[in-house]
């Protein structure tokens, strides 16, 4: 390149030299001859008309090359700016300067696109006014820092408003655009669109919450059902010493009063029991295809009747799929939501019972833990004082209660809250103080029409004979239920364990009628024993008796042969009607059907 140019601007100077000396020759002195005057007539001129031209050449060289240079220099920094520009706009992040007020001087495209305007919109403008107020303050603070530090600062989770109304989040990083010697130009920045990882982590949270939620109830279900099961087994103590006393105590005697009393007691025990049990979800007892339009109407009729100040209002969906529900369940569940809702309106109001068939999609039935899919939302609203917001998270929990000592047990909303689970729906809550409440449950819908109720049944005891071999741990109701065997005419042998049962079924199978047995022992449960009985004789008629609902384990048992189940506590009356529809009359002892005598 340089000798090119030595060469270019040679020819170039020469060319005008000899034009020159040409000027002279002709206009000055044409009397001499032009090669001799360009030669000279002596060699020292010519010398140093020759090193003058060789100064020439080297100068015009020099000019030349110095030209082409800064031509060169400035292809180059056109280039490059051509690619910084082409790298902003193709990178994530956003890239920004602003003047010393902070105004605007630059904005890469990412960056125009995060502000959600256009590059003429935004230049000239104070960066803040893009961001919500709380995050303009803040952004204004920082350039102040790094205006006075001179450092890079960070500025998280900035809200950027655009025109049409949207909320973009931002991380910025900020700092100074320096001139050299302390003079600085202005501020740039990188600004990050971090939108939709706060929302992912908003989200993450939001689940975290539900799930430390959902595992809180569980636990608690687990020890509210372990205290029903230990209560339900006083409470059968109770209630069989009351029955067997008033089978035996002649009519008009003064003490049976008393023994209807205890009863009652037992049955508002019962009635606690029930509810614990409700929360700790242990199974449906009796699941029918119900239709909740029905089922409202009767159970929330009531309070139309009792509370002349309440003025009740239903807007049921005519066309509502029925439900695989336990009945008295789900009324369990609105009476709660109903008591609650007319105890929240002493001075009376209005209570609201709506339905209506929902599908629950993926986004909404994944957080609640429900499947996807058809359901039926019930709602029950009421124009009440409301639920503060410190206490929705926990109304829920078993034993919550804000009415005080004696009030209130705070189990209403845990065992509906159960209940719903255990039916595989999901409740939730909507409340403003001094305006009301509204409680939403989702019942998955069933494919069947909904069952016709049943008509009541007249209680009778029914006696029988056979033995029957009883098997619980528990002292008291081996005692209790023995007793109440022998009542009713069976012959009892009763056992401690899961093994001692067995040997003594190995032992006597053939006398044996039936076994009442309890599902939940320590060492080998009911399910196992049930199992071996099965081995020793695949006849044995087996009812299993438990504390808790007929749950999964149960289900499994009874689908495995078993011949019946029997909550405890259990009444007289209960008993001697599973006992009959296990042995039946003439049938007892001698098992016929069990060990048919071998043919001709
Ligand atoms: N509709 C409602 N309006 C206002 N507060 C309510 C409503 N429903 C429930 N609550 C609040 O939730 C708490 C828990 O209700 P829950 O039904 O579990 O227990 P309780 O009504 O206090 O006692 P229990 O139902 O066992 O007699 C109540 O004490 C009350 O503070
Ligand atoms: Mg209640």
């Amino acid at each position: 390149m340089r000798r090119r140019s030595i060469l270019i601007s040679t020819v170039v100077i020469s060319c005008v030299y000899w034009v020159c000396e040409s000027f002279m020759f002709f206009f000055l002195a044409p009397e001499a001859n032009f090669i001799q005057h360009l030669l000279g007539p002596d060699r020292f001129n010519t010398l140093t008309r020759l090193l003058v031209l060789c100064l020439f050449a080297i100068f015009g060289s020099h000019i030349h090359y110095t030209a082409r240079r800064e031509q060169q220099a400035e292809e180059t920094i056109r280039k490059s700016a051509a690619k910084s520009r082409s790298i902003l706009e193709s990178i994530e992040e956003g890239y920004f300067e602003t003047d010393l007020g902070g105004r605007l001087t630059f904005a890469s495209g990412p960056f125009v696109r995060m502000l959600a305007a256009g590059p003429i919109q935004v230049l000239g403008r104070h960066a803040a006014e893009f961001m919500a107020p709380e995050s303009a303050e803040r952004l204004r603070q920082v350039f102040d820092q790094v205006r006075s530090s001179g450092e890079v600062k960070r500025l998280s989770d900035c809200v950027v408003r655009d025109p049409q109304g949207g909320e973009r989040r931002m991380e910025l990083s900020l700092s100074l655009i320096a001139l050299g010697e302390g003079e600085v130009a202005g501020f740039r920045g990188v600004a990050r669109d971090v939108t939709e990882r706060i929302f992912a982590e908003q989200e993450r949270k939001k689940l975290e919450l539900q799930l430390q939620a959902a595992q809180k109830m569980e636990a608690i279900g687990t020890l509210a059902g372990g205290i029903a099961h230990d209560f339900n087994n006083i409470l059968m103590g109770i209630q069989g010493n009351a029955s067997l006393l008033e089978m035996r105590l002649p009519e008009g005697h003064p003490g049976l009063e008393k023994v209807k009393n205890i009863e009652a007691y037992v049955e508002s025990g019962t009635e606690l029991s029930r509810q614990l049990l409700g929360f700790a979800r242990r199974g449906r007892v009796d699941v029918r295809a119900t239709d909740l339009n029905t089922l409202i109407e009767k159970t929330v009729g009531l309070f139309a009747r009792t509370r002349k100040d309440i003025r009740v209002h239903f807007r049921l969906s005519p066309d509502l799929p029925a439900v695989e529900a336990d009945r008295g369940q789900i009324e369990q569940v609105l009476m709660n939501l109903c008591v609650n809702a007319v105890q929240a309106m002493p001075e009376g109001g209005d209570l609201s019972l709506a339905t209506e068939a929902v599908s629950l999609d993926e986004t909404y039935s994944q957080p609640y833990q429900v499947k996807p899919g058809r359901y039926v939302k019930v709602s029950v609203t009421d124009t009440g004082v409301g639920i503060e917001k410190k206490n929705l998270s926990r109304i829920f929990e078993p034993f919550f209660t804000t009415k005080g000592m004696g009030r209130g047990t705070g189990l209403g909303l845990a065992s509906a809250y159960g209940i719903i689970k255990g039916h595989g729906g999901h409740i939730n809550v909507y409340s403003e103080v001094g305006r009301g409440t509204t409680f939403n449950f989702y019942l998955p819908a069933s494919a069947q029409p909904a069952d016709r109720e049943k008509p009541a049944r007249n209680p009778v005891i029914r006696r029988g004979e056979g033995t029957v071999l009883l098997v619980d741990d528990e002292e008291t109701i081996v005692r209790i239920a023995g007793e109440m065997l022998r009542e009713l005419g069976y012959t009892v042998i009763a056992a401690r364990s899961g093994s001692e049962a067995l040997e003594v079924f190995a032992a006597r199978s053939k006398e044996i009628d039936a076994v009442l047995l309890d599902m939940i022992m320590p060492g080998m449960g009911g399910g196992e024993l049930f199992d071996r009985l099965r081995a020793i004789d695949p006849e044995v008629k087996v009812l299993l008796a438990s504390g808790f609902n007929l749950n999964g384990q149960a289900a499994e048992i009874l689908a495995r042969g078993c011949r019946g189940f029997i909550q405890k506590p259990f009444n007289l009356e209960q008993l001697s009607l599973k006992l009959a529809e296990i042995i039946p009359a003439g049938q007892a002892p001698g098992k016929p059907t069990a060990h048919p005598p071998p043919g001709p």
